[in-house]
């Protein structure tokens, strides 16, 4: 199948346990057992896209080592193609995560292998048949510009997830399709949602965790009200899974709004089971929530 999807991004594996609550500068709590799942946010992104039906490969890399194989076997498992996956000298990249009662988590990453993800890998790439590049920013960012620029000469759209926060040219804002921020990044850029299509993206999106999304476009702005849950058991990348599959239904040809009301329930799904992927829909899951 041809790969309609392009996700450059991390891999990390995410190294998970239970606290009753953090603790502070100095001090020592006791948790569950660690868990270790497949993670990072550009691996979360390509397996939540393959789920709901995208042909989708990561653009990444791992490590020699047996986290590397883990991540690289999980990807695979999940239908992403792996042929753009390098392996590096560095360590896999590992998230510490530490998740309490009420599902909220906190994250150290260590990206190893992912600062490895470099130009020269954008340059290897081909860009025939993709109709969306999809990236997120824990691989480094001088990559991502390159990556947005190549994509956009290729008349390929770009959908940018700004997680972790970081600044990027104006002239690469400038060549995105979509911008995707959550509403602290938002007033951090611009003083109303409106004005973030001043920096450059021809739609922005802003993601407002509970209260669902707002699709923000030349035309106006959209709000996207979340699905309710039952229970909100693992917060842990809600957000790729909402990138993900608003990109794979970008690529399938879906309107923007469409794609936002579509991927607002891949990641209301998500946030009642634990971990990121484990946790991710299929497209009869999120069907028959009708
Ligand atoms: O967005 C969630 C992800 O952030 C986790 O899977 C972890 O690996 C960190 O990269
Ligand atoms: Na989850």
């Amino acid at each position: 199948m041809t790969t309609t999807l392009l996700v450059l991004g991390s891999a990390n594996a995410d190294l998970v346990v239970e606290v009753g609550r953090r603790p502070a500068g100095g001090e020592t709590v006791l948790g569950g057992d660690t868990v270790v799942l497949p993670g990072g946010k550009g691996a979360n992104t390509a397996v939540a896209a393959a789920r709901v039906g995208a042909s989708v490969s990561l653009v990444g890399a791992l490590g020699g080592d047996g986290y590397g194989s883990l991540l690289r076997e999980s990807l695979e498992s999940s239908g992403v193609g792996v042929e753009l996956v390098k392996t590096s000298s560095r360590p896999t990249g590992i998230a510490y995560i530490t998740v309490t009662p009420d599902g909220e988590n906190s994250i150290v990453v260590s990206p190893g292998a992912n600062t490895d993800v470099s130009a020269s890998d954008v340059d290897a790439l081909s860009f025939d048949g993709v109709q969306v590049l999809t990236c997120s920013l824990e691989v480094p960012l001088e990559t991502v510009v390159h990556a947005i620029d190549a994509a956009a000469a290729a008349g390929v759209r770009t959908v940018l997830n700004l997680s972790p926060v970081a600044e990027l040219p104006a002239d690469t804002l400038a060549r995105l399709t979509v911008l995707i921020v959550n509403e602290h990044e938002a007033a951090q850029l611009a003083p109303t949602w409106q004005d973030l299509l001043k920096l450059g993206p021809k739609a922005a999106i802003v993601t407002l965790g509970s209260r669902g999304v707002a699709v923000v476009a030349q035309a106006g702005t959209v709000e996207v009200p979340a699905v309710e849950v039952d229970e909100v058991v693992d917060t842990t990348g809600a957000g790729d899974a909402f990138a993900g599959a608003l990109s794979a239904r970008l690529a399938a040809g879906d309107t923007l709004p469409n794609a936002a009301r579509y991927a607002v329930k891949v990641a209301a799904l998500s946030v009642t089971k634990s971990g990121a992927q484990p946790s991710y829909p299929t497209e009869a899951e999120v069907s028959a929530l009708g």
